[in-house]
């Protein structure tokens, strides 16, 4: 079979019996190392987007091949009720990197993650001010996941509308509005639950301030502050965890994505006595906290931490906003680069993100639109300048191409 036809096959299976909940670019990718990623084809594409930020580590990283290859030949899967190897241990790894006495739960993708932590403040609430205490604070704009109780946490309607109606007790706040947070905290809360950045909402920040006035409200208020770092965490903006370089602890964290650099894993953190309050049988999961991700799972972290890739976001991410900032200053196509670490935006001043994402596909650079006018730059934390210098060079020929008037 020629590669042409393999596509061919590919997409028209695909068509036929795979829901149609995404609409897919027209590329297959069989290979990735490092920043690279191989088509059917043999063309090779640089990753800006990283599965997603899942793949923090880069493709293909052998401590990662390795322990995974050598678990699956040894034990897949037992389930919860008994003791394996690497569960505890990725746990212990887990809350050295959080820095707080904490416990872990482990599940299979951030939407569980989530799910698990609002059954945990709900729980948490209902011992704490009865069972009248179930309500969460989450932000506008903000992503938690796919899965109903996340869905609801999301504060985007237009993901929303299709599934009314939702789980009730969540309310949506402006971000970085302390004023409106005040007033939306009442008596029935257990918890505020917000993203350190937003990601898929399109790369907005919580305010220093914010963030530490959040932390004082949720004190003052007796109400979990659950920071969502499943987009943020490992390193992405330089710290294993964003809300580090705020100087705010959360009571629970969220994490899933480059966990264990592309294998399915979540987890719930919570801290102190916080970690206790599940009790046996009232949350669970057949395949979290496996060994198979767990030791795919502990690879990561420890490769994440040895080969400083926390250092290298923050000098990439600064020389990748100087370079990204360059281009805007040339261009009526760029309005804004915001972002931190290697999480970034260019927001657009024209609604052509997919046009503009689909052109740079097609010159090997895979980069993610959000909505039609936010690219989001989200590469392996392995990116070097010359990978930055090709992305910047193929955006001034995009812009120039695609933008009337523009670069
Ligand atoms: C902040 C945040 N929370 C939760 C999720 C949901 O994660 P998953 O797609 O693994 O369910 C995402 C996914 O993008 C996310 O960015």
């Amino acid at each position: 079979m020629s590669m042409a036809d393999l596509f061919e096959q590919t997409a028209t299976l695909d068509a036929r019996y795979v829901m149609p909940t995404y609409a897919r670019k027209p590329v297959m990718f069989v290979r990735g190392e490092g920043m690279r990623l191989y088509d059917d084809t043999g063309n090779t594409y640089l990753d800006f987007v990283a599965g997603i930020g899942a793949v923090n580590l880069g493709h293909s990283h052998p401590a990662v091949s390795v322990a995974v290859a050598g678990q699956i030949a040894k034990l897949t899967h037992v389930s919860n009720l008994f003791y394996v190897e690497h569960r505890d241990e990725l746990a212990r790894d887990l809350v050295e990197l959080f820095g707080q006495p904490a416990k872990v739960f482990f599940a299979n993708s951030g939407a569980e993650a989530v799910e698990g932590a609002i059954k945990l403040a709900r729980r948490w609430g209902h011992a704490r001010r009865g069972r009248g205490c179930f309500r969460i604070v989450t932000a506008e704009r903000s992503f938690h996941g796919r899965t109903l109780a996340a869905l609801a946490a999301t504060g985007q309607p237009s993901k929303q509308e299709a599934f009314q109606p939702l789980p009730e007790g969540f309310s949506h706040v402006p971000l970085n509005d302390v004023a409106a947070l005040d007033a939306a905290v009442t008596p029935e809360t257990c918890a505020v639950m917000l993203e350190p950045i937003q990601g898929e909402g399109g790369v907005y920040p919580c305010d220093t301030e914010y963030l530490r006035a959040v932390r004082e409200l949720c004190d003052e208020r007796e109400v979990l502050l659950i920071l969502d770092e499943v987009q943020t965490g490992f390193y992405r903006t330089g710290p294993a965890f964003a809300h580090q370089a705020y100087g705010v602890v959360p009571d629970v964290m969220c994490l899933a994505k480059a966990l264990a650099n592309g294998m399915p894993i979540g987890a719930i953190v919570g801290r102190g006595d916080v970690g206790d309050t599940f009790q046996p049988g009232e949350h669970g999961s057949t395949f979290g906290g496996g060994p198979l991700v767990c030791a795919a799972g502990r690879a990561c972290v420890r490769a994440l931490a040895d080969e400083r890739l926390g250092e290298n976001a923050l000098a990439m991410g600064a020389y990748l906003r100087s370079r990204l900032g360059e281009v805007a200053a040339s261009t009526a196509a760029v309005t804004e680069v915001r972002g931190s670490g290697l999480m970034n935006a260019v927001q657009l001043a024209a609604p052509n993100a997919q046009q503009t994402s689909a052109a740079l596909l097609a010159a090997g650079l895979v980069v993610n639109a959000i909505g039609d006018s936010i690219l989001r730059i989200l590469p392996p934390l392995v990116c070097g300048m010359p990978e930055i210098d090709t992305l910047v060079s193929a955006l001034y020929e995009t812009f120039a191409s695609i933008t009337p008037g523009g670069a």
